[in-house]
């Protein structure tokens, strides 16, 4: 499973490289700023395939393409493109985001970055890895220590504000700097190994943090919602972090 989940991220990476250089158009769904490419498609068509022919009764859910549910305790969770803004502006900053989930707990994650060719990997109890180097969390303890990360969704309403008062309040906290980066995934990624401290994001879906989450975990870090709230699935807003900031970060976000 771990080898299929690798060979899908990495095929699906060369095609989005195959467009990268292209100039592709971009489609609004939803909204005019969530946009789709012929990328998203390309790759996402390709990860099911490669999934489907080793375990054809397997469960798959995935952004573009909905849910295919089958009496499977294994569900794949995909995200073929994350950072499709990044990708559509050129900004290099996206990647393939794979996970496998049994009985609805996280047993396997890979991000794959095609641009920089960064593949993180993590197994459940068997730690994480970025090109195949062990990786951990960093040791900041403090907020006046942290690089963070924030994501925003496609609204520009209350939930952008909510968002907005919170960096606010994160930087009257002294952290080192907040960035804004594009791609969730690589977001709690980053903050696995080190280069982030921390980082939240509202309204996310599980395809976004499905696999970041299990290698920032084996990383030895810290995931919940935003209010402190165990682990799963079903959440939306999310915090990860390096374990040590993680009640700064809730006691933060509540206010
Ligand atoms: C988006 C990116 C972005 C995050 C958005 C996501 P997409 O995913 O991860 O960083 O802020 O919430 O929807 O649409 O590029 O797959
Ligand atoms: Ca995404
Ligand atoms: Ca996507």
């Amino acid at each position: 499973m771990k080898r299929t989940a690798i060979k899908a991220a990495k095929e699906a990476g060369k095609i989005i490289m195959s467009y990268y250089s292209k100039n592709v158009n971009a489609v609004g769904k939803g909204s005019t700023y969530n946009l789709v490419t012929k990328a998203d498609i390309a790759s996402e068509n390709k990860i099911i395939s490669i999934i489907k022919s080793k375990f054809p009764g397997h469960s798959i859910l995935t952004e573009e393409s909905g849910e295919e549910i089958h009496k499977s305790d294994y569900c794949w969770v995909i995200d073929p493109l994350d950072g499709t803004n990044n990708f559509y502006h050129k900004f290099p900053m996206f990647c393939v985001s794979i996970a496998l989930y049994k009985k609805g707990k996280p047993l396997i994650g890979v991000v794959y970055d095609p641009l920089k060719k960064e593949l993180f990997y993590a197994g459940k109890n068997k730690g994480a890895f970025l090109n195949n180097k062990k990786i951990k969390v960093s040791g900041a303890n403090k907020l006046s220590k942290s690089l963070l990360a924030l994501g925003f969704y496609y609204e520009r309403g209350s939930l952008m504000r909510k968002s907005l008062d919170q960096m606010k309040r994160f930087f009257y906290e002294d952290v080192h700097g907040i960035r804004r980066a594009g791609s969730a995934a690589l977001d709690i990624c980053y903050t696995a190994c080190g280069r982030f401290d921390g980082y939240w994001e509202l309204h996310l879906n599980p395809w976004d943090y499905a696999a970041g989450s299990l290698i920032v975990m084996e990383a030895g870090g810290r995931v919940t919602d935003t209010q402190g709230q165990k682990y799963s699935l079903m959440m939306k807003n999310i915090v990860a972090s390096n374990g040590k900031i993680h009640k700064d970060m809730i006691r933060v976000l509540k206010k």
